[in-house]
């Protein structure tokens, strides 16, 4: 009897409990609060999204033209003219890059500057590319090295000094010329 008792008193205890615990399930599904709503009051997230465009920094064009330079002056010591025509022409690709992209830097017209400082240099290193002119080669490149560091210099970047390679860069392209190309 009082084991009975106690049950239906534990029953009647838990007996709100239970009806809570079930209470979510048991309500119709129309009852849930719409959570979804709010989604159709947003239009501008289905928009796509503006492409972000990526433009190298001027440090970034200017190493590739120091690897460039690099490849230039070694094409040019083993008389590979061809190779050297075609680093010359990825410098003066890079450059035009840099007119395009960065022309103002630091508030330095630096697309005019360009034109200024180095296109003299490049056009006499061309003509003794085409000459197949070793010493006019080296003095030209001489020349188009000073012209760099000119720039350097005026940008208030002097403490960057270009100069001869000694080596170069990488190790696995030949610089020599090749029968094919003669
Ligand atoms: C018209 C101006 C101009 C000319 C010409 C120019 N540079 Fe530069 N260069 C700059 C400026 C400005 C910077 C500094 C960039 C920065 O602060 O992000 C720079 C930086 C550099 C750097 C440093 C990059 C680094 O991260 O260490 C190298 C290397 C370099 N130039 C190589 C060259 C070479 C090689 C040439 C010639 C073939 C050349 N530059 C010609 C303006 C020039």
């Amino acid at each position: 009897m009082l084991r009975w008792l106690s049950a239906a008193l534990v029953m009647g205890a838990l007996a709100p409990l239970v009806a809570l615990a079930q209470a979510p399930d048991t309500r119709p599904a129309d009852a849930k609060p719409a959570e979804t709503k709010p989604a159709e009051t947003k239009p501008a997230e289905s928009k796509p999204a503006t492409p972000k465009v990526y433009i190298p920094g001027l440090e970034q064009f200017m190493n590739v033209i120091l690897t460039e330079h690099n490849k230039l002056w070694f094409a040019g010591r083993a008389r590979n003219w061809p190779l050297a025509a075609y680093e010359l022409g990825e410098i003066k690709e890079v450059m035009s890059d840099v007119q395009d992209f960065v022309p103002v830097f630091k508030s330095l017209p630096l697309a005019d500057m360009m034109d200024a400082v180095i296109v003299k240099e490049i056009a006499d290193l061309e003509k003794a590319i085409e000459a197949k002119d070793p010493k006019a080669f080296a003095a030209g490149f001489d020349r188009l090295t000073a012209a760099c560091n000119a720039c350097h210099q005026g940008t208030e970047n002097g403490f960057i000094v270009i100069k001869r390679p000694t080596r170069p860069t990488f190790t696995n392209q030949d610089y020599r010329p090749h029968d094919r190309q003669r």
